[in-house]
């Protein structure tokens, strides 16, 4: 098999940038004990050279993760190789970061999933807290939303190696980074798994090396100045279109301050909870702007905002949303909070879904049982990640025990309580009903198919016109600042957290 590279990021510029990311880190720590997790094996060399910069104390430990693009096992799941999963003993230090400041190290950011995975999976185990640095992303293929607190380079999509990463276990010694392609004009799925477990193969389906280049047809030349250094903090990426947007607007002199009007089209959990109290009167107050809320299921949300009907959309479904930024619908997503499903279920739990050890297993238990179920059927978040967890179960739900209501959560949660059936039910409208319903939660693990992120995204200004993308702007870059994110996790009811902040995660 014929590979070529050609440099994409010189020796001394990764340096250079290595350098100042240890800068930033340092910074971030000073005076603190830092413990690193390197993700196996591409980050090796970057963990090197980053330790050598660093001017904190730092203890390092490394944590493997194999995802499965093709083959087996659904696609993108990721494994992660650690003694509790796999048998063999803990080596000394390894995976101890409870109650420790704990930085993710990863080579590259790519769908997100392996990043996603390893920052779950230490959550878990009680870090003090938990930040994340990748040497590079390539945004265009993200399937989730992961937030990067220290980036090296943003990179277009191309299969890139050297520098600790690797193509089929090779280049890894490369000491710049450089774009991959395959002479042949072999498909996405058909060659072999990186040695890290990554994507499949470098190759685009129809493009072959040309001799003027990897770009294209070869007609844009591979340069060094196409990358984008990241910055030490993911949020100073939304600022910068925001200045810009704001330097634009005030030059032109249009919306009056006095007029300005923000419309927020957002579910029926986010509302129902009470979450938009708990931070937009101080948003209106803070920046004077008036916002006009829909509240609807998150189909209906992402609909208006294609239809230039709501600036901006504050939502919970992350497979509509990619769709929707796919389209170039909606650009600037950044997930804000999170919390995890319920199975909820009368007291006497019928199905025993107290005792399964997964989602699936409490489906297939109400499945099995004589106990009914009540769907809302509304294709909405909740229904969709719903009907994900039958499909994964190997259930077909139909038949007298499987009941759809059409309608939004909280009128569905009264319905499976007046019948005494079980039910999926996000945490915030559940917690928001409590008082009135017997209904209790049988199964309330967080399990990764009942992770709940909601995220804001703003309405594309290029798609309509009209649109208010500079408030859309602030309200981004104020709900990810640490004022934001701490009105979210401050909001309690029955002193229970409803969201969880994802500045955190
Ligand atoms: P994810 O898709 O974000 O989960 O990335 C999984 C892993 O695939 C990364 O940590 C890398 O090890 C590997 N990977 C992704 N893109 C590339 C690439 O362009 N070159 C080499 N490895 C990659
Ligand atoms: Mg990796």
């Amino acid at each position: 098999m014929d590979e070529k590279w050609q440099v994409l990021i010189p020796e001394s510029r990764l340096k250079e940038r290595v350098k100042q990311l240890a800068e930033e880190i340092s910074a971030e720590y000073k005076g603190k004990e830092l413990t690193i997790v390197a993700i196996l094996s591409g980050s090796l060399i970057f963990l090197g050279d980053l330790v050598k910069s660093l001017a904190v104390d730092v203890r390092t430990q490394v944590i493997k993760a194999a995802s499965y693009g093709n083959g087996m096992r659904p696609q993108g799941e990721v494994t992660l190789e650690t003694p509790a999963n796999t048998g063999r003993p803990y080596g000394r230090g390894e995976i101890d970061v409870a109650g420790k400041e704990v930085l993710i190290l990863d080579d590259i950011v790519d769908t997100g999933r392996t990043l996603e995975a390893v920052q779950k999976f230490l959550r878990n185990l009680g870090p003090k807290s938990l930040k994340t640095c990748a040497l590079l992303s390539k945004p265009a293929r993200r399937k989730v939303a992961v937030k990067i607190d220290f980036l090296g380079f943003e990179i277009e999509d191309k299969f890139v190696v050297g520098y600790g990463l690797d193509y089929a276990g090779k280049y890894r010694n490369l000491p710049f980074i450089a774009a991959l392609e395959k002479e042949s004009n072999v498909g996405r799925g058909e060659s072999s798994v990186s040695s890290d477990g990554g994507p499949p193969e470098p190759a685009r389906p129809s493009r072959g090396f040309t001799a003027r280049g990897l770009y294209g047809q070869g007609r844009r030349p591979a340069r060094a100045g196409a990358l984008r250094p990241g910055t030490a903090d993911g949020r100073r990426r939304t600022l910068l279109p925001l200045l810009i947007v704001l330097a634009l607007l005030s030059f032109c002199g249009c919306a009056k301050d006095e007029e300005r009007k923000l419309r927020l089209a957002t579910t029926t959990s986010v509302e129902n909870s009470g979450l938009l109290d708990a931070f937009l009167p101080e948003f209106e107050r803070k920046f004077a702007v008036k916002v006009q809320v829909t509240a609807v299921g998150t189909g209906r949300a992402l609909e208006l905002a294609r239809a230039g009907d709501s600036d901006v959309v504050i939502v919970h479904a992350p497979g509509a949303e990619q769709d929707f930024l796919k389209k170039g619908f909606g650009i600037n997503r950044e997930t804000i909070c999170y919390n995890y499903f319920l199975i909820l279920g009368p007291p006497s739990d019928p199905a025993g879904a107290e005792d399964a050890k997964t989602a699936q297993e409490a489906f297939l238990k109400i499945a099995e049982s004589n106990a009914l179920f009540i769907s809302r059927g509304d294709n909405s978040g909740t229904h969709t990640r719903e009907k994900k967890i039958w499909q994964t179960a190997g259930i077909k739900p139909e038949g007298h025990w499987y009941l759809e209501t059409g309608q939004a959560m909280g009128p569905s949660l009264l319905i499976a309580d007046e019948k005494r059936a079980y039910t999926l039910s996000d945490r915030a409208t559940y917690l928001s009903y409590k008082n009135k319903l017997e209904l209790v939660p049988h199964y309330s693990s967080p399990d990764e198919i009942l992770y709940n992120p909601y995220s804001i995204i703003a309405t594309n200004p290029a798609k309509h016109s009209g649109i208010n993308y500079k408030d859309t702007l602030t309200l981004i870059n104020w709900l990810t600042s640490e004022e934001g994110q701490r009105l979210i996790t401050e909001y309690l009811l029955d002193k229970q957290v409803l969201f969880y902040p994802y500045e955190d995660s």
